[in-house]
This record gives structure tokens, sequence and C-alpha cells, in this order.
């Protein structure tokens, strides 16, 4: 078991190592998914010691809140969790009015079957609502129980600021891991000197960052993976050769290259906990084996010069 961390300000205590739900019940993302797979998934992950889970209505348009709800009845531990969603999704359009915002956060904790929502985010920014008033929005679900923390995904910076204005914002989500980390340069300053806790997403580059890949593999059509340039040509290659330095750390580590790149995130200061989706079992206890690995400072400058 781990210890608990808190998220940024939220007053949320969580174990660092948490679960990305998007392939529970995320039929629109992931075809051929089994629900009763992943329930027991679930079950298992919770089981384990993971408390933070991460889903969205978008997320099988509100079936991953569905399952999730039904598990957690099931287990009878709803107190010993700390569940975020997000919302912004109004039909096609993006939608972060303050009216819009509080019906999705209602529909939420009816899909989710609970009285509260941990951690509420807006998944992604809409171009007309003024941020601090969708924020504050949130703030009045706060005031009345039904969200514990609000966060915000994919905003750009100014965005941010915005939402911020009055100190609001506890967590930002956002797209991160060693290939791609423009947040350092300008966001993490700001999370930094906010107190606002980052949690990346697609920490492993669908898989990228395992060191499951050799660069030959080809993908099909319709894969995610064949629309990304990091598994394109010499890009690729690229990649290959830099996750292949990560062998050597963690072998000389006992560990796994998946642990040494989800270490490396956790020993950043802006960053408390991290979501990576597992799909199997032995994923999830992989993942959590990271709580048995700290980086020194040599060999945190060693990746970050590999990836620099
Ligand atoms: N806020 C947003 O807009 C946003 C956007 C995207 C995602 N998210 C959240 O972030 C979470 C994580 O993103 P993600 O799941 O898409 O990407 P990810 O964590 O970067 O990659 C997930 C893939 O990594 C592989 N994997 C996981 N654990 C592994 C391990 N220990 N060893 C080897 N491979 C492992 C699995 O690949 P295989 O399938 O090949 O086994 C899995 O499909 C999502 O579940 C979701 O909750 C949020």
């Amino acid at each position: 078991m781990s210890t608990k961390v808190e998220l940024g300000k939220s007053g949320l205590n969580i174990n660092p190592i948490g679960f990305g739900a998007n392939a529970i019940g995320g039929h629109n993302l992931y075809p051929n998914l089994d629900e009763d797979q992943n329930k027991q998934l679930l079950k298992y992950v919770i089981h384990s010691g993971i408390d933070f889970i991460d889903t969205a209505y978008v997320y099988g348009l509100g079936r991953s809140e569905e399952l999730i709800g039904e598990v957690v009845k099931e287990l009878g531990n709803r107190d010993q969790l700390v569940i975020a969603s997000k919302g912004a999704q109004n039909g096609d359009d993006l939608d972060n009015s303050p009216e819009f915002l509080k019906q999705t956060v209602y529909e939420s904790l009816k899909r989710l079957q609970t009285d509260y929502i941990d951690l509420f985010y807006i998944h992604f920014p809409d171009d007309h609502t003024p941020k601090d008033e969708s924020v504050q929005a949130l703030k009045e679900l706060k005031d009345q129980g039904l969200i514990r923390s609000i966060g915000v995904s994919n905003f750009s910076l100014e965005q941010l600021k915005e939402a911020n204005k009055n100190g609001d914002v506890d967590v930002f989500e956002g797209y991160y891991n060693l290939l791609h980390r423009d947040p350092e340069n300008e966001l993490f300053p700001y999370l930094r000197e906010n107190d606002i806790s980052f949690v990346p997403y697609f920490p492993f580059q669908s898989g990228l960052l395992t060191g499951k890949y050799n660069g030959d593999e080809t993908f099909p059509e319709g894969d995610l993976r064949s629309g990304q340039e990091d598994f394109q040509g010499d890009k690729f290659q690229e990649n290959i050769k830099k996750v292949e330095q990560l062998e050597k750390i963690a072998t000389a580590k006992n560990t796994s290259i998946a642990n040494v790149v989800l270490a490396f995130y956790l020993q950043i200061d802006v960053i408390d906990a991290v979501i990576p989706g597992a799909k199997r079992k032995e994923q999830v206890d992989s993942n959590l084996k990271t709580l048995d690995v700290t980086l020194t400072k040599d060999e945190a400058q060693l990746i970050d010069r590999i990836f620099s």
C-alpha cells in the first residue's frame, strides 16, 4: 500500500498511481470492449489499492461513468475513492456555459450513483464563455458539496489564467509525456506559482514509452497510432532509440522502462499523481511497482537529457 499524497491544494489524498478509465465503457474510443471484463478490471484496480479514478462523460458518452458507478456501488467503498470526471461536450459542440456545466455535473452524479464528485474538470475549452464564469459555476457546486475540487483540461495558459482569476482551480489535466514536454516551458511555472497540480495524460504515448516497440511495427489504417507522427518513419526510429536508453537505467534499478518513466513524472514538483490507462491486470500490477522506484538526481537529469 502506498503513502498517500495530496493532489495540489485540493484536499484530496490519493495513491500517486491512479487509473485512467477511458477504456472502461469507452466504446467510442476502443472498439470491441467487453463490459464485464471492464468491470472485473476496475474491481482489480481498486482491490490493488488504486484510489484515484479518472473518467469523463465523453468516454462512452456516459458509459464509463455508469460502469464505475455500478462497480463502486457493488464494492460499497465510495468514501475510500477519489473519482474525477469531466464534461464540456454538449452534443457535437463544446459548452462551458454555467448552465450547461451545472447540468452536466448533475447528470454525471446520476450516472456515477454518487452524492459528490471529488474532482470535476472542464474537459475542453469552448470559444465563447469567459472562463472565470465557467469556474464560478463549478465553485457554486463545490459550495453545495456536489463537487469537492475544480479542474480544467486542455486549456491554453491564457484560458487557465482567466479560469483561475479567483484562485479556484485546483488541478490541470494536460497532454504531457517525455516525448511531448511543451507544458514545462510556460505552464508548469504558472502551476507552481499558483499551487495547481498537473495530471499528465497519455503518459506512455500509446505504449511507446513502455519499451514494447522495436521500430519494425506498422499500424493498420484506423489504428490511433497510424495517424501519429511519433509512430512514423524517422521519428519512430528516433523515439525507439531514446526509449532504448532508458533500458540501462531500468536494469540498474531492477525495474521496467514503464516504471522509470512514471517515476520520472512523479519527481516533477507540479505532478502529484499519474493516471496510466492500464488495460490488463498485469499492467495494473506493473504500474503500481513505480511506488518502489525513486530516481536519483543524476538519473532524472540523464533522462531529461535523453529526451531534451
Ligand atoms: N483530459 C483529456 O483530454 C484526456 C485525453 C486522453 C486521455 N485522458 C486520460 O488519461 C488516461 C491515460 O491515457 P491513455 O490510456 O490514453 O494513454 P497512455 O496511458 O499513454 O497509454 C495507455 C497504453 O499504455 C499501455 N500500458 C499501460 N500500462 C502499461 C504497462 N505497465 N506496461 C506496458 N504497457 C502499458 C497500454 O497499451 P496496450 O493497449 O498496447 O496494452 C495502454 O493502452 C486515459 O485513460 C484518460 O483517463 C485524458
